[in-house]
């Protein structure tokens, strides 16, 4: 159906809200986006009708839950157009990170490379320096252009076949630059390294084929779209997950317990260990189905008006520096406003209804690289709008007189 923001915003029984008499301005969602009503009552319907533990009984509410839950496993997968055995539910973005980094990362040696970027969210770069300390591996950090983008000619230059993982953004939390996964996919493979693409703000404001990007890891979160919290989404190629040992032990991972011996069971269940995120994942089904109803590229037109008219009406303030200006970047705005701390003027939007997020985004190599301690960040979801943004920019301007 063609996208019609007032439409949508009537899902979301949050933007309603009034504080102190005026509209809540939600400029958030890349650190959490809000939940439309789909995904409320999913939830809520679940837990009122039909609600047991997955994959352990045989009773009716048992055999309807396990439906459900292996529903969202199918809808995730045919969302990314992944296999459905290739969808691993963990508790978050963060867990898929480590999982990749502990249990395929095993298999590296002292010597090996692990890539990642100067632009990546700390979710992408802990689990390696970790695996790095744990393995002796080494790991390097690609450097970006002063508009944010990714510089390629560092990453082709230092791509030798020492490299073992590619550790990569697809959209940075921080810059909003998309970066070229696929060629990176390509270079990567063609010296024999696998690829895993943080995927926690990519997926919500692109399409994402994970055959055609030839990806090796996909990793991303539900609750930034507009799913529940406390779920993330690991897909990983078929051939890989087959060989990769457990990351944590427990129930259902297993095919067969004695007390000498236990075997593994085969993806996705090996590397999903005691009771998974049940309702997060009927949830999360709710969310991908709600979302599909509306033309993507429609959605994705939209929040890149709300970022232009954002990008042209902070430009004119004369103390306000952009910090990503990548061509085709995404919808997220980070900016700093002369010397003023990110919080203090988060906090003087606050007074508006405006919320930001303020501080290093958990990026804080990006931070240094920057040459600044912290950052204002406006991320745009679907549901805003043109009025949302001039109050924004009416409220920056407001905060730099504050400062002057
Ligand atoms: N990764 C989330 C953000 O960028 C929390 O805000």
């Amino acid at each position: 159906m063609p996208f019609d923001v007032a439409r949508a915003r009537e899902d979301f029984p949050i933007l309603s809200r009034q504080i102190n008499d005026k509209p809540l301005i939600y400029l958030d969602s890349g650190a959490s986006a809000q939940k439309p009503n789909a995904v409320i009552d999913a939830m809520s319907h679940a837990m009122r009708h039909s609600y047991a533990n997955v994959h352990r009984g045989l009773h009716r509410l048992a055999n309807e839950t396990t439906d459900a839950y292996e529903a969202g496993r199918e809808t995730v997968a045919r969302f990314i157009k992944a296999d459905v055995n290739e969808i691993i539910f963990t508790k978050s973005a963060t867990e898929a990170m480590n999982l990749i980094a502990h249990s395929f990362g095993d298999g590296l040696k002292a010597g090996d490379v692990v890539l990642t970027t100067e632009m990546e969210h700390h979710a992408n770069i802990v689990p390696w320096y970790m695996l790095a300390e744990r393995k002796g591996v080494e790991l390097k950090y690609v450097p970006i252009l002063d508009d944010g983008s990714l510089d390629m000619a560092a990453f082709d230059a230092v791509l030798t076949d020492r490299v073992k993982i590619v550790a990569v953004t697809h959209m940075s939390n921080v810059l909003g630059t998309i970066n070229p996964i696929s060629e990176i996919i390509q270079k990567a493979h063609a010296v024999g390294a696998k690829t895993v693409i943080d995927g926690a703000q990519g997926i919500v404001h692109l399409d994402v084929d994970v055959k055609a990007l030839d990806a090796d890891f996909y990793v991303f979160s539900a609750h930034k779209l507009y799913g529940p919290t406390g779920l993330g989404v690991l897909y990983g190629k078929a051939e890989l997950l087959n060989a990769m040992p457990p990351y944590q032990g427990g129930g259902e991972m297993i095919a067969r317990v004695t007390k000498d011996k236990i075997t593994w069971n085969e993806p996705p269940h090996r590397f999903e260990a005691g009771t998974p995120a049940i309702l997060e994942v009927i949830g999360l089904k709710a969310a991908i189905d709600w979302l599909s109803q509306f033309d993507r590229a429609e959605v994705v037109a939209h929040e890149h008006v709300l970022y232009q008219r954002a990008y042209d009406r902070l430009t004119q303030i004369n103390s306000l520096r952009v910090h990503g200006t990548a061509e085709g970047k995404g919808s997220i705005l980070t900016f700093s406003l002369g010397q003023a701390h990110a919080h203090d003027v988060a906090q003087i939007l606050d007074r508006y209804n405006v919320a930001v997020r303020a501080g290093t985004h958990c990026a804080e190599p990006l931070m240094t690289r920057l040459g600044v301690t912290s950052t204002v960040r406006a991320s745009i979801a679907l549901y805003n709008t043109e009025e949302e943004i001039d109050v924004l920019a009416e409220a920056v301007a407001k905060a730099q007189s504050f400062f002057a």
